[in-house]
């Protein structure tokens, strides 16, 4: 019997792991200088979070959900998507009390039963950024502004912000009614998904991508034209916030997005370098959801951005694993306990009865087979180890074997010695590095 990781999902591997671990690091500093915080929600929620905010007539409620029934009868879902839960936790833990804005963010894993393709997964990782409170365009400046921070700060220059607006519960009805009127005169042309969205979600025509239905799309009334005045005038706002922060944009008058609980804006960051699937994220403005879960009204805004999408994205920019600071050999088998002393000692961790301190860690490997020294020293030039030392020592100090530059350095008197040099050493390195990268 051979298992195999469920269809739509994916292990991150050693080597794949350091981008991710870079990239969250990454992210959670720049959340934090703009002030966000972080809010970690179960990965189930009760189904009918989901289905009453999302959407019942969405592509993900009806067709994506992770739906089962706990033994206790109450059927739950697999989290599809992160605003749902965080406006469910930011009500139940009143976390809006007292503020006039609530600035909050989460990164985790999302479920959604889809055709699994390049960069669209049936598990996937998103981060999110939601600012709760103010209903003003400004905050819609903040919420691209942040946006763009992110994908600038993972090495992508140049992201292309499409903008639409989607008006309100007092313009959007009629513009409904006008877009069911047009493309009912036009159902026999539409293919087959549009015939369905016809019937559960005639906006999302607008979205379709099937090339027959491109002519019939291309004269379908433009919510853009149908904004009430207070819609029109925040639509503004937002384009003139973009310009104040100088972010390029392109309006985008189809973009509707896949989920009900949008008002007025929607965006999408889009990316040349992820081919069909190329929305890195997208978001927009919920200004009723806080109220329809009931609380109080809370106008708010935010956007999700997928974590797989994001790191094909960065490329190169992500840095994969580096080898170890140093190796360490034991030159008999009887000395390999020596050499897993000596290791400890040299990462410079607190160890029991030998203080050691915390300043910078060096990452010390030990080679524990008690293999001959020739096998142990062809494993640490495949790791890529930057130095080799030798246990025990000669009667004069430590061996040190410079693997990069194929030298030998002076002997280390005792262990303590040994780490304050290759420490030295070490750092040098990467002071001389992080200059090249400068220049
Ligand atoms: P969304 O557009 O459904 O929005 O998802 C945001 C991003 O998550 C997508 O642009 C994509 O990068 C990633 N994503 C979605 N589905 C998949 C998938 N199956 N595989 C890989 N990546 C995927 C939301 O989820 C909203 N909660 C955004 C939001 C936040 N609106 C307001 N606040």
């Amino acid at each position: 019997m051979k298992f195999q990781a469920p269809k739509g999902t994916h292990d991150i591997l050693p080597g794949e792991s350091e981008r991710w671990a870079w990239l969250e690091v990454r992210l959670r500093e720049i959340l934090a200088r703009y002030g966000y915080r972080e809010v970690r929600t179960p990965m189930f929620e009760s189904t009918d979070l989901f289905v009453r905010s999302v959407g019942e007539a969405t592509d993900i409620v009806r067709k994506e959900l992770y739906t089962f029934e706990d033994k206790g009868g109450r059927s739950l879902t697999l989290r599809p998507e992160g605003t749902a839960p965080l406006v469910r936790a930011f009500l139940e833990h009143s976390l809006g009390h007292g503020q006039p804005m609530a600035r909050l963010y989460y990164i985790g894993a999302m479920f959604r039963y889809e055709r699994p393709q390049a960069g669209r997964f049936r598990q996937f990782w998103q981060v999110g950024a939601e600012l709760l409170g103010p209903g003003g365009p400004a905050a819609d400046g903040e919420m691209i502004d942040l946006f763009v921070a992110i994908m600038r700060g993972v090495g992508l220059a140049d992201p292309t912000v499409l903008l639409n607006s989607l008006g309100d519960a007092t313009c959007r009805p009629a513009y409904k009614e006008r877009i069911r009127d047009y493309f009912g005169k036009h159902l026999d042309s539409l293919c087959g998904d549009c015939k369905e969205r016809f019937r559960t979600n005639p906006l999302r025509i607008l979205d379709c991508k099937v090339p027959s239905c491109q002519p019939i799309l291309a004269g379908a009334p433009a919510m853009l034209d149908s904004l009430c005045d207070p819609c029109r005038e925040h639509f503004q706002g937002v384009q003139a916030a973009l310009r104040a922060l100088a972010i390029p944009y392109e309006i985008a008058p189809r973009l509707v997005r896949g989920l009900d609980y949008y008002t007025r804006t929607v965006f999408e960051v889009h990316s040349g370098t992820l081919g069909s699937q190329n929305a890195v994220g997208g978001g927009g403005r919920y200004d009723l959801l806080v109220e329809e879960f009931g609380g109080p009204s809370v106008p708010a805004i935010g956007f999700s951005i997928g974590l797989e999408r994001l790191l094909i994205a960065a490329g190169e920019a992500a840095p994969g694993a580096g080898g170890p600071d140093v190796c360490v050999l034991s030159r008999s088998p009887e000395a390999t306990l020596e050499a897993l002393a000596l290791a400890r000692e040299l990462r410079g961790l607190p160890a029991p009865g030998a203080g050691g301190s915390e300043e910078r860690g060096l990452v010390v490997l030990a080679d524990v087979t008690g293999r001959s020294a020739g096998a142990q020293m062809k494993w640490a030039s495949k790791m890529s180890a930057r130095y080799v030392v030798f246990a025990p020592p000669d009667p004069d100090g430590y061996p040190v074997r410079n693997m990069e530059a194929g030298t030998d350095e002076p002997k280390q008197k005792t262990a303590a010695a040994l780490r304050a040099w290759l420490l030295e050493r070490v750092k040098k390195g990467e002071r001389a590095q992080k200059g090249e990268h400068a220049r």
